[in-house]
């Protein structure tokens, strides 16, 4: 049966993938509230389109930090892609591309920097974290990654800051998940990370600050953005540490259970940040309205995790295509719908929320 919508995918890599692994890649922290309401939130935000507008001609084209994309939906980092299919990251990055935007690499990838690199052009962001090694030496790693990806032609950090250990994610308990044997997370080969997912220990540095990202900043000249603020108060201070830019995240709905969606506290954090740095959503995005109600309260663009993974697993490179070329076809025809030619048409006014006030 002909696939249509995004979220499909997910039923089709249920099926093929191991539990293990599929698992690993639905699942959200304990009760999984959040990863429900990153949903049930975007279906309670509604339209108030405007008519008789010649919507004939659309243009999603964006600029972020610098770079045009084609339209400002972009991939998120999603950890250890072979599980899903043999190309990993490389079928993802190829498939971002080919769609003409930014794909943003984990530092748990199970292809290298370089391999990713070699799959031809394209814009590229990679993620960072800090690692549970003594302070010097877990610098160290940081910037030899950092520089890896300066050389690959990668062009921006993504720190992830909501991650000082990684979410209780019941079914990876039950299932004592563990990375295949046949794979490794190419970047960080070698390193000594205890026993990582074994022990609930996942091998992450508690103590990263704000002063890591000071820090980060006297290292490269690459942009940095910070991932996972859900609060007008870490939205200030991200600007005033030199942040390039805000990724408004729960992780979807992987870390800290019962923090609200994503979309409930854009504004808040969008208000705070008074145009000083783009702000951009992640979590629960899965149709060309929420891109639309997610840039109508003030981001700037918004990435997609699971949805890349699920379609990689089913029809590897062309399902990730595939999944860019319908949330970007949803977009355009949301914004044909609700009378806005380009982004900049697109106002706080095309929506309603339950925090209105009449
Ligand atoms: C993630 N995410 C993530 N984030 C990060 O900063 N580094 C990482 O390595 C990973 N790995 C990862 C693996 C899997 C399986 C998932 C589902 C998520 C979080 C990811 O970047 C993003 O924030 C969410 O996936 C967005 O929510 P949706 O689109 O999956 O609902």
């Amino acid at each position: 049966m002909e696939i249509t919508n995004v979220t499909e995918y997910q039923a089709i890599a249920k099926e093929k993938l191991p539990k293990m692994v599929y698992d690993y890649y639905a699942s959200g922290a304990e009760d999984q509230w959040t990863l429900q309401e990153n949903r049930n939130a975007f279906a309670r935000i509604l339209f108030r389109p405007r008519i008789l507008i010649d919507v004939n001609k659309i243009n999603m084209t964006t600029t972020i930090l610098g770079f045009k994309i084609s339209m400002p939906i972009m991939v998120a980092p999603i950890a250890m892609q072979k599980m899903a299919h043999p190309e990993g990251e490389c079928a993802t990055a190829r498939a971002a591309s080919a769609a003409g935007t930014i794909m943003t690499l984990s530092s748990w990838s199970t292809s290298s920097i370089e391999e990713v690199a070699a799959t031809g052009p394209g814009i590229r962001f990679f993620q960072i974290r800090f690692f549970k090694l003594h302070v010097y030496k877990n610098r160290k790693v940081v910037e030899q990654l950092v520089r890896r990806a300066e050389r690959a032609g990668f062009k921006a950090i993504v720190l992830t800051a909501d991650a000082p250990s990684l979410g209780r994610r019941e079914s990876d308990i039950k299932n004592r998940f563990t990375l295949p044997s046949n794979l490794t997370r190419k970047n960080i080969e070698g390193l000594d990370l205890g026993k990582m997912y074994e022990d609930n220990d996942s091998g992450l540095d508690r103590t990263l600050t704000w002063k890591d990202v000071q820090w980060l900043q006297t290292i490269t000249n690459m942009p940095i953005l910070i991932k996972g603020v859900l609060t007008g108060e870490d939205a200030r201070i991200a600007v005033q540490a030199g942040a390039a830019g805000i990724i408004v995240s729960n992780h979807g709905g992987r870390q800290l259970d019962y923090v609200p969606a994503t979309i409930s506290v854009l504004e808040e954090v969008v208000k705070a940040t008074q145009g000083r740095v783009p702000v951009f959503l992640d979590s629960g995005v899965r149709r060309g309205t929420d891109v639309f109600k997610a840039l109508a309260l003030g981001a700037s663009g918004i990435f997609i995790g699971r949805p890349v993974v699920f379609s990689l697993a089913a029809e590897g490179e062309a399902g990730v295509r595939k999944v860019l070329q319908m949330l970007r076809d949803e977009f355009e025809l949301t914004m044909a719908l609700s009378g806005c030619r380009s982004l900049s048409e697109i106002t706080r006014n095309h929506i309603v929320t339950e925090w209105d006030t009449p």
